[in-house]
């Protein structure tokens, strides 16, 4: 494709819509919402107020890391702490989609839709890629339409517009605009991570403790497997325990599974072999986290499993 068309096809465009007014836009550090974010910011400078929102459910240091990876390419982005709220959504659901759909609402309903309305803002810059809708029109994906999820009705409240600059695009074009305009690395080559976070990757409830559980757990499995050249490596949560021994004396721990896998499209997958020794490791600092005295690596491909557990 004709990266260089594209990115000044696209400020041209948002430059024109938004015109004097004030835009806003969400960024969650991945190529979709980073490359919107960028775009934006060169159309309209000060003028796009970008936030980023702390839900908790991050991998560790990733808002800062967010937030600094775009101070150094000079756009500023507000990091708005939510956490609370969005535990408070999450406590007592152990349901998979009553748990997703509690991350969406939250996020939607409440956080954003707050922002949107405190800023002035009339515009939004959304990521939504062409993938998107077409799997929104085959009905695999709950619908995009934003200004829905945030409860403005366009009819309503005229005024509110959406701008969808990258919705041509594919998940390889998004990328390969993104290396043309010379994003770092972690924004341009990051693996997959889903929109609901770590929250997918606890069976039962998110609270406080346990996603700090996942969170090392994923900490661990990244560092060791950033070499892979795997599509996707991660660590889960489960809700069972089973008994161990720690210290001499007999410990009721909780249990880590372990997935990484190989895939084009993430609509299949088979899992990567990985040596005996990297498992090992892996073992041995997994089962090192307090409180976890299991590690299972995950053998099962998609389908009959999904990628992620929740
Ligand atoms: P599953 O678990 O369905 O995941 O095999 C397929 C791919 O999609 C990612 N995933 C999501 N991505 N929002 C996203 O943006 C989501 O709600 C979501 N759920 C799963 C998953 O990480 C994998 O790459």
């Amino acid at each position: 494709m004709d990266c260089e068309k594209f990115v000044e096809e696209q400020i041209a465009h948002i430059k024109e819509t938004v015109s004097r007014a004030k835009a806003i836009n969400a960024l969650s550090g991945g190529v979709d919402s980073s490359l919107v974010t960028v775009l934006g910011h060169r159309a309209l400078g000060d003028r796009l107020r970008t936030v980023f929102v702390d839900n908790d459910l991050m991998r560790k240091g990733e808002p800062e890391r967010v937030v600094r990876t775009f101070a150094s390419l000079g756009i500023p982005v507000e990091l708005v702490d939510a956490r609370q709220e969005f535990l408070s959504a999450l406590a007592g659901l152990t349901d998979p989609e009553k748990k997703r759909q509690a991350v969406t609402d939250t996020f939607y309903s409440k956080v954003f839709a707050r922002l949107v309305r405190e800023s002035n803002a009339r515009f939004l810059l959304h990521g939504t890629i062409l993938t998107d809708i077409e799997e929104t029109v085959a009905g695999i994906k709950r619908q995009h339409n934003i200004l829905a999820q945030l409860g403005i009705d366009p009819k309503d409240s005229f005024g509110y517009s959406v701008i969808e600059p990258l919705k041509t695009l594919r998940k390889d074009d998004v990328r390969e605009v993104a290396r043309f305009l010379k994003l770092p690395a972690e924004i341009c080559e990051r693996i997959p991570f889903p929109g609901p976070a770590l929250a997918t990757r606890i069976v039962g409830e998110v609270t406080a403790e346990r996603l700090e559980t996942v969170r090392t757990a994923t900490a661990i499995v990244e560092e060791e497997l950033a070499d892979s050249g795997a599509f996707q490596y991660l660590a889960v949560l489960l809700s069972d325990r089973a008994t161990g021994i720690r210290d001499n004396k007999r410990e009721f721990g909780q249990i880590i599974v372990v997935r990484c896998i190989e895939s084009t499209d993430a609509r299949t997958a088979t899992v990567t072999p990985l040596s005996w020794d990297k498992l090992n490791r892996i073992s041995e600092r997994i089962t090192a986290i307090n409180g976890v005295n299991r590690c299972l690596y995950d053998l099962t491909p998609k389908p009959p499993a999904t990628i992620e557990y929740v």
